[in-house]
C-alpha cells in the first residue's frame, strides 16, 4: 500500500497546484453547445476531484479503482449489467428515484426498478396465476388502482414480477423458462388479484466485482423479500414499486436501499384447510395481500403512453448468481 500523501497547508503552492487542475478541466468544458451537458460535467468533476484531494487517493486506489470497472465492463453483456448493480449497491438507484419521484399527494411511492423486468411477460385475467409453476407458498394479492382523488382507474395495466422461492427469477435459469410474471389489467372498479408466490429473500447476483466489494466491506448482498410492480395507464404517471413483507428482517439491511415503509405489507398466513377466495384447491398453507395503488396524474415531459417502455437505463440481467 502506497504511502498517503497528507492534504497541503491552506495557500500553499501545493493546494495551487492540486486546484489549478479542476481549473483547467472546467475551462476544457467552455464551449459545450449543451448547457445541461455542460452543467452536469462540471458538477461530476468538481465532485470527483474533491473526492479525490479529500481521500488523498493514492496511485495504487487509483488504479484498483481502473481495474475494477474494467473487470465490470468485462462482465457486462446483453444479459448482465454490473454498472446497474454497482449504481444499486451505492445507493445511486434509489438516490435518482428519490430525486425524480418526490411525494406527489398521497400517491403510492416507487423504489427501485431492478433488472429482471421482462418485457411482453404473459397475460393474465383477473384472479389468474402469475407464478405458472414457479416454486413457493401461494399467495392471493388483491387491491385497486386509484388516482389522487380516489377515483377507481378501470384498465391500468399492472406488471408483476418475482423470484420463486429458491431465491431466482425465470429468467436465472438457462432453460428458457417464463415464471413468476404477468400482465393483467385491473377492472371495472380499479380492483386487481392474483396468485403469485410469498415473496423470500434472495442475493442480488456476487459474482462480479460489486460481489468483490461488498465481500470486501462485509456487506449482505441480500435483498428484502418484495414483489414487483410496475402500473402504467394513459393520463397518469408510471409507476415502478415493490411491496415487501412486514416482519421480514432483511427490511432494515436492503442490499439497494430499496425499502420504503409504506410498501412494507401485511401477508396473511392461511393454515391448510382453509378455503381460498376463489375456490382453488390448495394442499397445504395459502398467504394473501393487499396493497392499494394511488398513482399520481401525468406530468409535462412524460411519455404519452406509459406502458410503451420500461425505464430506459435498466437492461435486463439475468446471470444466475454463482
Ligand atoms: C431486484 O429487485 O430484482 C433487484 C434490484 C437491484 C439489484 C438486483 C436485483
Ligand atoms: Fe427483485
Amino acid at each position: 500500500m502506497s504511502r498517503i500523501v497528507p492534504a497541503p497547508e491552506p495557500g500553499s503552492e501545493q493546494e495551487r497546484r492540486e486546484t489549478q487542475v479542476l481549473d483547467e478541466v472546467i475551462a476544457s468544458f467552455e464551449n459545450t453547445p449543451d448547457e445541461r451537458l455542460k452543467q452536469v460535467m462540471g458538477s461530476l468533476v468538481t465532485h470527483l476531484h474533491a473526492f479525490i484531494r479529500d481521500v488523498r487517493l493514492t496511485q495504487e486506489e487509483w488504479d484498483e479503482a481502473i481495474a475494477f470497472l474494467r473487470r465490470a465492463g468485462d462482465i457486462t453483456s446483453g444479459s448482465r449489467q454490473e454498472f446497474i448493480l454497482l449504481s444499486d449497491v451505492l445507493g445511486a438507484s434509489m438516490l435518482t428515484v428519490a430525486v425524480n419521484e418526490p411525494a406527489r399527494g398521497d400517491a403510492t411511492e416507487a423504489t427501485v426498478f431492478g433488472p429482471f423486468f421482462v418485457e411482453e411477460a404473459p397475460r393474465v385475467e383477473l384472479g389468474g396465476d402469475i407464478a405458472q409453476g414457479a416454486s413457493g407458498i401461494p399467495a392471493w394479492v388483491t387491491g385497486t388502482v386509484k388516482d389522487t382523488d380516489g377515483n377507481p382507474i378501470a384498465g391500468a395495466r399492472l406488471e408483476v414480477w418475482e423470484a420463486d422461492d429458491d431465491g431466482f427469477y425465470d429468467v436465472q435459469y438457462d432453460d428458457g423458462r417464463t415464471e413468476g410474471r404477468a400482465h393483467l389489467s385491473s377492472g371495472e372498479d380499479g380492483s386487481f388479484r392474483f396468485w403469485g408466490v410469498q415473496p423470500t429473500p434472495y442475493p442480488i447476483p456476487y459474482d462480479g466485482p460489486v460481489g468483490d466489494l461488498l465481500r470486501a466491506t462485509e456487506r449482505s448482498p441480500m435483498r428484502a423479500s418484495h414483489l414487483h410492480f410496475m402500473v402504467t395507464a394513459p393520463g397518469f404517471r408510471r409507476l415502478v414499486t415493490h411491496i415487501f413483507v412486514r416482519g421480514d428482517e432483511l427490511l432494515a439491511s436492503d442490499a439497494v436501499f430499496g425499502v420504503k415503509e409504506s410498501l412494507v405489507k401485511d401477508w396473511v398466513e392461511h393454515p391448510a384447510g382453509t378455503a381460498t377466495p376463489d375456490g382453488r384447491e390448495i394442499e397445504g398453507q395459502w398467504n394473501s395481500a393487499e396493497f392499494d395503488i394511488i398513482l399520481a396524474p401525468a406530468e409535462e415531459g412524460d411519455a404519452e403512453d406509459p406502458s410503451s417502455a420500461a425505464p430506459t437505463s435498466q437492461v435486463p440481467q439475468h446471470s444466475r448468481p454463482e
